[in-house]
C-alpha cells in the first residue's frame, strides 16, 4: 500500500480515480474525496441585525463553531452585551441547526478587570485587543497597550484568551510593515510579560509573524485567512484597484505570501483556521474611500481546500480546518464530519442580502475546484 494512503488511514478517506505506480509507491492520481472532522472557524464578523440572517447560514453550513469578533456599533464591551448579540445570532440559525457561535469582548481603553470577571463567569473565553484606529469599527479600541497590561493579567489568571489585531496605527509607519512593527514594540513584551496568556495573533499576513509564532512558547497561536494565503499585494494592486481584496492588514508581498501557505501546511499545532470573512455592503467597497474586509464565509472551507491541494497537501488540511484551534482554545474537538469533493464550481458574482443592497463575496465570479457536500 502507498505509504500516502498508510499514513493518513482513520483520519481522513482518500478515493482514487485510477492507478498508483506500484514500483515507486508514490501516488500518481489525485484524491477526488475528502472527508474530515467539522471545522470550526476562529474569527468572523457577522455584523448584526437583518445581516445575521446571511452571514450565520455562511458560516453554519460548513462550521460547527465560530469565534465571533465584537466590532460592532457599538462595541461588544461587557458580559451583558455579549450574551444579547449571541442571542441574536442563536435566532438567525438556520432550522435545526446546532451551530455554535463563540461571542467575544471588545477591549478598551475603560475595560475593567471586573469586566473580564465578569465575562468569564458568562462563559466568554476571549476578548479581542483592536489598536484604535487600525481597521473596521475600531475607533473605540485601546489607545495605549501597557495600561491594559493589569486587564491582561487578570485575563491569564481567569484563563480568558487575548486575540489581537496586530497592526500599529502610527501613521509614521508604512501600512506594509504595520504587522512587523506591532511585533517589535507590542507582542514580544506581552508575551514575555504574562507567559501563562493564552494570545491568538489574528490574520497574520507576513513571514515576521509566522516566524514570531513560531519560536514563541505554545502558548501563542495564529490565524491565517483565505485571501492571505491566495493572494499577494500584485492580485491587489497590479492592473487596477481591485476593492474586493482590500482587506486589513493589507495584502503583502509574494514572499510573505508563501511564508504563510508553507507555516498552514508545515503541520504546526500553531496555525489555525480563521476566515475573518467580514461583509461589507458592495457600495462601501466600490467607492472613493473603499471599506477593508473581504466576505469569505460562502465558500471558505472549499477555499481552504483548494490551497492545501495546490500544495499538495490535503494530509495537513484537517489539523488546520478543525484540529489546532479546539486544541488551543481548550475545547473538545468536533465529532461530526464534512466532506469535500473534486467539483469546480463559480462563486455568485454578488449576493442579495438587504432588500435590493448587494454583497460581493470573495473570489466572486472565479472558480473553486472542491464543494462541500
Ligand atoms: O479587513 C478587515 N475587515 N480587517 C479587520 O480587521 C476588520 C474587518 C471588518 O470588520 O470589516
Ligand atoms: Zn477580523
Amino acid at each position: 500500500m502507498p505509504h500516502l494512503i498508510r499514513s493518513c488511514e482513520g483520519l481522513i478517506t482518500y478515493l482514487f480515480q485510477g492507478i498508483y505506480d506500484i514500483q515507486s509507491s508514490v501516488v500518481i492520481l489525485p484524491m477526488n474525496e475528502i472527508t474530515i472532522t467539522r471545522p470550526d472557524d476562529w474569527h468572523a464578523h457577522f455584523r448584526d441585525n437583518e445581516l445575521l440572517k446571511e452571514t450565520v447560514s455562511a458560516s453554519a453550513r460548513q462550521f460547527s463553531r465560530s469565534i465571533v469578533m465584537p466590532n460592532l456599533t457599538p462595541p461588544v464591551v461587557n458580559a451583558k452585551m455579549a450574551k444579547a448579540y449571541e442571542a441574536r445570532i442563536l435566532a438567525a440559525r438556520p432550522e435545526g441547526s446546532d451551530f455554535t457561535p463563540l461571542v467575544t469582548l471588545y477591549l478598551t481603553n475603560v475595560t475593567t478587570t471586573d469586566d473580564i470577571k465578569d465575562a468569564k463567569e458568562q462563559g466568554i473565553l476571549a476578548a479581542k485587543l483592536y489598536p484604535a484606529g487600525a481597521t473596521t469599527n475600531s475607533s473605540s479600541g485601546v489607545n495605549d497597550i501597557e495600561k491594559m497590561y493589569p486587564v491582561f493579567e487578570v485575563m491569564a489568571k481567569n484563563k480568558m484568551l487575548l486575540l489581537i489585531h496586530g497592526e500599529v496605527t502610527d501613521g509614521e509607519i508604512d501600512i506594509f510593515d504595520r504587522e512587523k512593527v506591532f511585533i517589535e514594540r507590542y507582542l514580544e513584551d506581552i508575551v514575555k510579560s504574562f507567559p501563562d496568556l493564552k494570545v491568538v495573533l489574528e490574520h497574520i499576513t507576513t513571514k515576521d509573524a509566522v516566524d514570531f509564532v513560531k519560536g514563541s512558547s505554545p502558548n501563542v497561536a495564529a490565524t491565517l485567512t483565505p485571501q492571505h494565503l491566495m493572494l499577494n499585494r500584485n492580485d491587489l494592486l497590479v492592473g487596477g484597484v481591485k476593492p474586493h481584496y482590500y482587506c486589513l492588514p493589507i495584502l503583502k508581498r509574494n514572499t510573505h505570501q508563501k511564508a504563510l501557505r508553507e507555516a498552514v501546511i508545515s503541520g504546526s499545532t500553531k496555525f489555525f483556521l480563521g476566515t475573518d470573512s467580514a461583509p461589507h455592503m458592495k457600495d462601501q467597497k466600490e467607492s472613493a474611500c473603499g471599506c477593508a474586509g473581504c466576505y469569505s464565509a460562502p465558500a471558505a472551507l472549499e477555499l481552504y481546500t483548494q490551497v492545501f491541494d495546490e500544495l499538495n497537501a490535503l494530509d495537513k488540511l484537517e489539523g488546520f480546518t478543525s484540529h489546532h484551534g479546539a486544541d488551543f482554545y481548550g475545547l473538545p474537538r468536533n465529532t461530526q464530519k464534512v466532506t469535500l469533493v473534486r467539483e469546480a464550481w463559480t462563486i455568485p458574482n454578488e449576493l442579495e442580502v438587504v432588500g435590493s443592497r448587494v454583497i460581493v463575496p470573495f473570489w466572486a465570479g472565479n472558480k473553486v475546484t472542491w464543494r462541500l457536500k
